[in-house]
């Protein structure tokens, strides 16, 4: 089957079109993030009008660059949920006009797990069920048991903050503009990862939970130390106080602290469920630290290649291709944009 996917969650605008749910035949994605760098994070409204003036444009690229006509499409796939609801609203909008007028079924694809199908693409060795998933993306951290590629149980998530969420935060923290993960990452580089001992969540030896909230209050409190201020200093321009080793340290340490984090609780679910591969996806998953540390633990690790972890329409095709396999359409007017993650 041929699918093709919308992804609009955010402040990417993507169509992809894959064939059986592994091999790419197109992939476009415009990224707005130089639109929102100004304002230092997503702005919804911005993100909204872009995906409108973006959309069209962006499919005809896809088909174009496929080479394949609407009568070859099987299938239209699109991301209905978790996302920022503007955003989610013009995909939506976009693959129902589409399932209408070129009668094409619509299947409504989960954003959040629709990241782990990118291990499948483009591999000669895609992972083997069961699976065990670390999802790590800018507003989600969850470890997922898959006995199938729609079977599947909630093991781990986070209590508060995401780890890509916390990773933007503290770069703006630390000066560094949006998107931060990235930007943070490449600072940290030159930084050493044990310039500081941030303390890692204790939420019990057993707990496939994570937390990050109080990271991040020790990143504060050591940059307002640094800065030569008590914890009442406001947290923004914090930065312009501080060296740029010092910021560089304080960069890899975090980052340090965040992989220890993800890769504990991943090795312990990995001992409690015993997978046959493990999956890290998600924006996070682009992380060359987290990419390393995991790839240490002895069942083998998937990493999709850094332009299929961050958000993308190639993944949302290939959950689309599972969707249809099972006969799981979606009647156009049934397909809902929505805001939170709804897992079954
Ligand atoms: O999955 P994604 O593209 O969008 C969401 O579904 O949220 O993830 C975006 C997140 C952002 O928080 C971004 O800072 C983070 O992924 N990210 C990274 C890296 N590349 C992207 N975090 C750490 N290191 C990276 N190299
Ligand atoms: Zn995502």
């Amino acid at each position: 089957m041929k699918i093709l996917g919308i992804e609009s969650t955010c402040d990417e605008t993507g169509v992809a079109i894959v064939h059986n749910g592994s091999h790419i035949e197109a992939n476009i994605v415009a990224s707005q993030a130089d639109l929102h760098a100004a304002y230092g994070g997503v702005v919804p409204e911005v993100a909204a009008r872009n995906h409108i003036e973006q959309i069209i444009p962006v499919m005809h690229q896809a088909l174009t660059a496929a080479g394949v006509g609407w009568d070859e499409i099987d299938g239209i796939a699109v991301a209905s949920h978790p996302g920022l609801l503007g955003s989610l609203l013009i995909g939506t909008l976009t693959a129902k006009t589409l399932a209408i007028t070129k009668q094409k079924p619509l299947y409504s694809v989960n954003h959040v797990l629709a990241h782990v199908q990118a291990a499948f693409l483009d591999t000669s060795k895609p992972p083997q069920f069961p699976l065990l998933a670390l999802i790590v993306s800018g507003g989600h951290t969850l470890l997922v048991h898959f006995s199938s590629h729609l079977e599947y149980e909630v093991i781990g998530g986070t209590r508060d903050d995401a780890a890509g969420e916390a990773f933007d935060k503290v770069a703006k923290l630390l000066g560094l503009a949006y998107p931060g993960g990235p930007n943070l990452s490449r600072v940290a580089r030159s930084g050493n990862p044990k310039a500081f001992d941030f303390p890692q969540a204790k939420l019990g030896h057993e707990s496939l939970d994570f937390s990050f909230s109080g990271l991040k209050t020790a990143v504060l409190r050591q940059v307002q130390h640094l800065a030569g201020l008590d914890y009442r200093a406001p947290s923004h321009g914090l930065y312009e106080r501080l060296r740029p080793n010092q910021i560089a340290d304080i960069a890899a340490s975090f980052e340090q602290a965040v992989v220890s984090e993800l890769v504990t609780k991943l090795k312990l679910a990995a001992n409690k469920y015993a997978p046959r591969s493990i999956v890290v996806a998600g924006g996070v998953a682009a992380n060359a630290v987290l990419r390393q540390s995991a790839a240490m633990l002895r069942t083998a690790v998937h990493f999709p290649p850094p332009s299929l972890s961050t958000d993308n329409a190639a993944m949302i095709a290939a959950a689309g291709e599972h969707l249809a396999r099972a006969g799981l359409v979606c009647p156009p007017e049934q397909l809902e944009a929505t805001p939170t993650l709804n897992l079954k």
